[in-house]
């Protein structure tokens, strides 16, 4: 079993920014990723359909013997709460390793969370810090305009677009005087770099992937799950539209280039009853 595949997967292609943290923390890991290409956004859908998406991805990375899920959408991670009771496997989203880890980097406890519009309305970060810390204030925002942006390159940091919409949703959680800021979704890492330019480098950034990769690493490890080959794992990418020009972008996101073409596979054939 230790042998067997992680299953990642996300809305899309943000989850691969996680990919990146997880090829880095778990070199030695497999993993399957399905980014639910044909369906994305899942950040401004109703609860009932990001529940019934994130099932169908799940049971379509079943089907690959994985030994754990990741859900690396921020979305899914707070609107499909239930998810892992339902699982044969150890699973995890993103928001309870770093909420966690946010808390630990806090020094004045004004917290920034940005997210998708769903992951927003849900308060998913809020709850889960105050939960242990009821003493944090934790300032939410979503972002609607920064998931297009990145699907469509603009991210650099000196591109006055980039800022200025990154200036738009951020200063209400600066001057509010947040020391931390809670990527709450996994395309937000691809704008670390633009974000921290326009807010300065006082505000500590933390990205939902390397947080949750390192959470990850800790499950395996529980479960005696982790795979004990020496030799670096292989990644295997499968999508719900047409892969074509999947690997330019991904691998924006990945941090590097693709060894395997991406599968198109045909989601809406999966049951969503867990
Ligand atoms: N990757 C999703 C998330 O982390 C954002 C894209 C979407 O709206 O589906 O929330």
């Amino acid at each position: 079993m230790s042998n067997a595949p992680i299953g990642v997967f996300d809305s899309g292609l943000g989850g691969l920014s996680a990919v990146r943290e997880f090829l880095s923390v778990l070199p030695c890991e497999n993993i399957v990723y399905f980014g639910d290409t044909g369906r994305v956004p899942y950040g401004n859908r109703s609860s009932v359909t990001i529940k019934k998406y994130a099932l169908q991805d799940a049971e379509f990375l079943l089907k690959h013997n994985v030994k754990m899920i990741v859900a690396a959408c921020g979305t899914v991670s707070s609107v499909a709460k239930d998810l892992g009771g339902v699982l044969p496997v150890p699973y995890t989203g993103v928001v309870s390793p770093t909420a966690f880890a946010a808390a630990e980097k806090t020094k004045n406890g004004k917290i920034g969370v940005i997210g998708t519009t769903a992951t927003i309305n849900s308060h998913s970060y809020r709850n889960c810090l105050n939960k242990k810390h009821p003493e944090f204030r934790v300032y939410e925002q979503d972002c609607p305009l920064f998931v297009p942006l990145v699907e469509n390159g603009f991210i650099n940091k000196d591109d006055q677009i980039v800022r200025l919409v990154i200036k738009r949703y951020l200063t209400p959680l600066v001057d509010a005087g947040i020391d931390t800021l809670i990527l709450g979704c996994t395309h937000y890492p691809i704008l670390r770099e633009a974000i921290s330019s326009v807010i300065g480098d006082k505000v500590t950034l933390v990205d939902s992937g390397m947080e949750t990769a390192i959470y990850s690493a800790k499950i395996l490890k529980e479960n005696n799950l982790l795979n004990e080959s020496k030799s670096k794992g292989t990644c295997k990418f499968y999508v719900s539209d047409t892969p074509d020009g999947f690997e330019n972008i991904a691998g924006l996101f990945l941090g590097r280039e693709m060894e395997h073409k991406a599968e198109q596979i045909s989601i809406e054939e999966f049951k969503s009853k867990g």
